[in-house]
């Protein structure tokens, strides 16, 4: 399959589903590649504490993914809430709003599958106390959409009710979504898609429609594969008026200390 030199740079260890989808001239479009506790974000402990810090006066919290692929992302993050705060603590955060444009990975994700690579049990039992056999059942015959979706995996799971529950999947632009999604308290996770947007244009606009509408309690989460050569998320959305989380470099804050001040005090 032909890929795209522009996408070629970057070639993270995945743990979980890969697939690229081209257009007709067999151009890539963009990757599906997404992985379970995807490790760009940092240690996922911090992460929950963060979140668990942030809203703990907050009687509801909005999760959202903009590109959420097969779901790998969301279900973490169901995953490491309902470790730390338990089924009622964790009750605020869901259902996490999960979109992506491409139609095909939506539907499978829909119907609660999630392709898996050797190791994903181990690793979702160490994050979450040992529950990988009450979120998840690995299929014995793989649905027929799923083996004509050209993805890499090693086997599927089917998500059982109660994981699958916690997390809504629709299909939608990042571009559009942003625009809607609740100020208050919000987390919009927006990671690793940025370069597959049309242009830097379309880059800058979707930093500033996230800082118009996101108030001073919410932030914005990006992944590495966000800043590769031609591409600065970190820097669309500094300009935007973002900045950094001191903590956490992936976490985009209205309320952050901005970087060139802190030299000053
Ligand atoms: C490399 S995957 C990243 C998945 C996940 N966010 C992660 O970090 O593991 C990129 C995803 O972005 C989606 N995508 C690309 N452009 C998009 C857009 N404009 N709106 C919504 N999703 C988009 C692709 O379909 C793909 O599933």
């Amino acid at each position: 399959m032909y890929i795209n030199s522009t996408y070629n740079t970057y070639s993270p260890n995945f743990t979980s589903s890969g697939r690229d989808v081209c257009n007709s001239l067999g151009e890539l479009i963009h990757r599906n590649d997404t992985s379970l506790f995807r490790s760009d974000l940092g240690n996922w402990d911090h992460l929950i504490d963060y979140i668990g810090e942030k809203f703990k006066n907050a009687p509801k919290a909005n999760l959202y993914s903009l590109s959420c692929s097969a779901g790998d992302e969301v279900y973490s993050l169901a995953m490491k809430l309902l470790a730390k705060y338990g089924e009622k603590g964790a009750e605020k955060y869901f259902p996490i709003l999960a979109s992506d444009y491409d139609a095909k990975i939506i539907s499978m994700a829909q119907k609660g599958y999630l392709p898996m690579f050797e190791g994903d049990d181990k690793l979702i039992n160490e994050h979450t106390h040992g529950k990988f056999n009450k979120y998840f059942e690995i299929v014995k015959t793989v649905p027929d959409f799923i083996k004509n979706m050209d993805l890499d995996y090693d086997f599927i799971a089917k998500v059982k009710p109660e994981l699958r529950n916690k997390v809504s999947f629709k299909v939608a632009d990042a571009t559009e979504e942003c625009k809607s999604v609740n100020p208050n308290n919000s987390i919009v996770m927006a990671r690793n898609f940025w370069p597959y947007l049309k242009d830097e244009t379309t880059r800058i606009q979707m930093s500033n429609n996230l800082y118009k509408r996101l108030d001073k309690n919410s932030a914005v989460i990006i992944g590495s594969f966000d800043d590769t050569p031609g591409t600065y998320a970190s820097k669309n959305l500094y300009d935007a008026g973002f900045r950094c989380n001191l903590n956490n470099c992936c976490i985009y804050e209205k309320n952050a200390i901005p970087i060139t001040e802190m030299y000053y005090f």
